[in-house]
């Protein structure tokens, strides 16, 4: 596995890629990767001729007052990892290899990108789209795999692509959770022994209403969100956000939804955990 750290070198080797008529997947992350990021990987290793995964904590999408400067980092882990995995390139840049200091484009995704997370996280996905983009620049990919566990990225990352008719395939992974339902993430290293337990309330809470919802009427929108912050609460986790839409939209849900997303956000301790289930309504 070739371990690349600078834009003009990763930009070289996948341009002779392309001349020699290879297939390029890239797995756009942040680093500490787990068992959601490595599903992925394995996706992404099926179809692609060269299989690239970044590295990169961007600090374009995280606010003054959030994580960057803890986020968990594991190098060596990481390249482990890819390696076992068959990766191709790790691209692992560093800030002023991405950005120069006096930047002053960026990507803006202007309406999907208002609710959900990017309520309470406002620059957000304009960090986010700024920075896949940038990623598609360099390594110039056919396709890019991204995990359903951030549903909202995957929707602004699709509209993206479409909108500014990137020549990128986007492939949307399922979401990974451990075998006790709690999502997987970096992030939930932040968590003690009983924030993990308590934060299992919100994968506990979306999958009892992803049961119940025939019962409860979907259109009662109300009546779900509030069973749900309800149950996180009681369990000491600290409401962000849950809310209802047209999983393919994220408009209200109409007599034409099909899927239905239901996802939340909250805080336990440290860590601000997201998560959700999608209903097809064709089910
Ligand atoms: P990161 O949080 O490292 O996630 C990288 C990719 O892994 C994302 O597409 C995310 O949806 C996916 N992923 C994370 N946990 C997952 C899980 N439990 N199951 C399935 N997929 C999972 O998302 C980012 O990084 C960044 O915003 C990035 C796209 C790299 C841009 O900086």
């Amino acid at each position: 596995m070739k371990i690349i750290k600078k834009i003009s070198d990763m930009q070289a080797f996948s341009r002779q890629a392309r001349m020699d008529g290879e297939r390029i997947g890239i797995v756009p992350t942040m680093g500490f990767l787990h068992s959601g990021h490595i599903s992925l990987i394995d996706r992404a290793r099926a179809e692609a001729d060269v299989l690239i995964v970044s590295l990169f904590v961007n600090p374009a999408q995280f606010a003054p007052n959030e994580d960057l400067d803890t986020y968990p980092k594991d190098f060596e882990h990481d390249c482990k990892l890819c390696e076992t995995r068959g990766v191709d390139v790790l691209f692992a840049p560093t800030p002023e290899e991405m950005y120069y200091p006096d930047r002053s484009v960026w990507i803006n995704e202007e309406k999907l990108a208002k609710k959900l997370c990017g309520a309470s996280r406002p620059a957000f996905f304009r960090g986010v789209c700024t920075v896949v983009a940038k990623l598609f620049n360099i390594s110039l990919p056919d396709f890019a795999v991204f995990g359903q566990k951030d549903a909202q990225q995957a929707l602004i990352v699709k509209r993206m692509v479409r909108d500014l008719n990137f020549p990128v395939e986007i492939i949307i992974a399922p979401l990974v959770r451990e075998s006790n339902g709690l999502a997987i993430s970096s992030r939930n290293s932040y968590l003690n022994k009983d924030e993990r337990r308590n934060a299992l309330s919100i994968s506990k809470a979306l999958h009892q209403i992803k049961k119940e919802v025939v019962k409860l009427h979907i259109h009662n929108k109300q009546q779900i969100t509030d069973a749900i912050s309800k149950q996180i609460t009681k369990a000491g986790g600290e409401i962000d956000y849950v809310s209802i839409y047209d999983a393919e939209t994220l408009d209200d849900i109409s007599e034409k939804s099909k899927k239905i997303l239901i996802a939340c956000a909250a805080t336990f301790g440290k860590a601000r955990l997201i998560d959700n289930v999608v209903l097809n309504l064709n089910d």
